[in-house]
C-alpha cells in the first residue's frame, strides 16, 4: 500500500462534481484516509505551487487555486501515486484519455478539475502541507 494527495479543483467544486469525483475515487478502488473542505489563501497556493514559480501560468495558477474552496484528500491504494494519475488523465483534457476525471470534469489547461501528486516524495510533502497526523485515519 502507499499513499497519494489528491486536490478537486475549485473549479469541479464549484460546477458541483465533487460528488462525483468522490464516487469515482472510491470506485477506483481507493481508500479515502483524509478529506475537508479548504479554501486556500494566495500564498498557500504561491507554497504549493513553487515549482512552477517561473512558468508563464503561474500567475493564473496561484489565483484560480485560491479562488474558490477545493477538496483535498489522502489515498491509499497500491502503487497509488501512478494509479491516481491514471484515474485523473492527461494535464489537458482535450487530450485525457476517455473515462478519467479530467476528460469527464475538467474545461480546459488551467482548470483541470483535479490535481495529482507526481512522485511518492512529493505526496507526503504535499499531504504534510494539508493534513495534520489526526486528520488522517488508521
Ligand atoms: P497537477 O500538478 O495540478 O496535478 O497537474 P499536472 O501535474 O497534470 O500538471 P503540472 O505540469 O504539474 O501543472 C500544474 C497545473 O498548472 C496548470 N497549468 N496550466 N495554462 C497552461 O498552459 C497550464 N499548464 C499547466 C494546470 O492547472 C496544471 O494542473
Ligand atoms: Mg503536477
Amino acid at each position: 500500500m502507499s499513499r497519494t494527495f489528491a486536490m478537486i479543483k475549485p473549479d469541479a467544486v464549484q460546477a458541483g462534481n465533487a460528488g462525483n469525483i468522490i464516487a469515482h475515487i472510491q470506485k477506483a478502488g481507493f481508500r479515502i484516509v483524509g478529506m475537508k473542505l479548504v479554501q486556500i489563501s494566495m500564498k498557500q497556493a504561491q507554497g504549493f505551487y513553487e515549482v512552477h514559480r517561473e512558468r508563464p501560468f503561474y500567475g493564473e495558477l496561484t489565483e484560480f487555486m485560491s479562488s474558490g474552496p477545493s477538496v483535498v484528500l489522502a489515498l491509499d491504494a497500491e502503487g497509488a501515486v501512478q494509479k491516481w494519475r491514471d484515474t485523473i488523465g492527461a494535464t489537458d483534457p482535450a487530450e485525457a484519455a476517455d473515462g478519467t476525471i479530467r476528460k469527464l470534469y475538467a474545461e480546459s489547461k488551467g482548470k483541470n478539475a483535479v490535481h495529482g501528486s507526481d512522485a511518492d516524495e512529493t505526496a507526503a510533502a504535499e499531504i504534510a502541507f494539508f493534513f495534520a497526523g489526526t486528520e488522517l485515519v488508521g
